[in-house]
């Protein structure tokens, strides 16, 4: 009885074995589909299908924000106001002089401050990439 049961446990096994050959039906496709890991990667350069390669997606996910979200959170209560003389944004008068020093100047004193424009505009969880994303926004804005 004991070997019976073994013979019959062998014969599953290699029937199983056997069945991994096999071409996966949709239904078990369906299956692999449901236990593939979570957050698979997609690198560049490798055929993603659908997927977006990663260092196109990191601005969206997790990745520096964009010049637009920096602004609006961090830069905004100034720049749109003009409040303590910070140049607005869209104000081509105001930014026309302050562009001619170049974008390596401009992003320099918006990270480390300049005149009553506090450094990262006080925001010092934006990363200095952040900031320069901010900048360019603002610059795109107002010429
Ligand atoms: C508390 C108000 C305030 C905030 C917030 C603020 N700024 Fe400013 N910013 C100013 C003022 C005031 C000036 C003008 C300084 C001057 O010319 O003396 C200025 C000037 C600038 C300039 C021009 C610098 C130059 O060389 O002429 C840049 C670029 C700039 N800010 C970027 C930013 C960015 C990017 C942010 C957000 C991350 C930001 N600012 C947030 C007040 C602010």
């Amino acid at each position: 009885m004991k070997f019976l049961v073994r013979a019959a446990a062998a014969m599953g096994l290699m029937a199983l074995l056997a069945g991994t050959a096999h071409a996966l039906t949709a239904a078990e496709e369906k299956i692999v589909e449901r236990i593939r890991p979570i957050g698979e990667v997609c690198v560049e350069g490798q055929d993603c299908g659908d997927a977006q390669p990663v260092a196109a997606a990191a601005a969206e996910t997790g990745g520096a924000r964009s010049g637009a979200d920096v602004y609006q959170a961090a830069c905004f209560a100034c720049h749109a106001t003009g409040a303590a003389g910070a140049p607005k944004l869209g104000d081509a008068a105001a930014w026309s002089a302050r562009i001619g020093q170049g974008m390596e100047t401009l992003v320099s004193h918006a990270i480390n401050g300049f005149g009553a424009m506090p450094p990262k505009g006080g925001c010092m969880a934006c990363s200095d990439e952040e900031v320069a994303n901010a900048v360019q926004h603002m610059v795109d804005n107002s010429q």
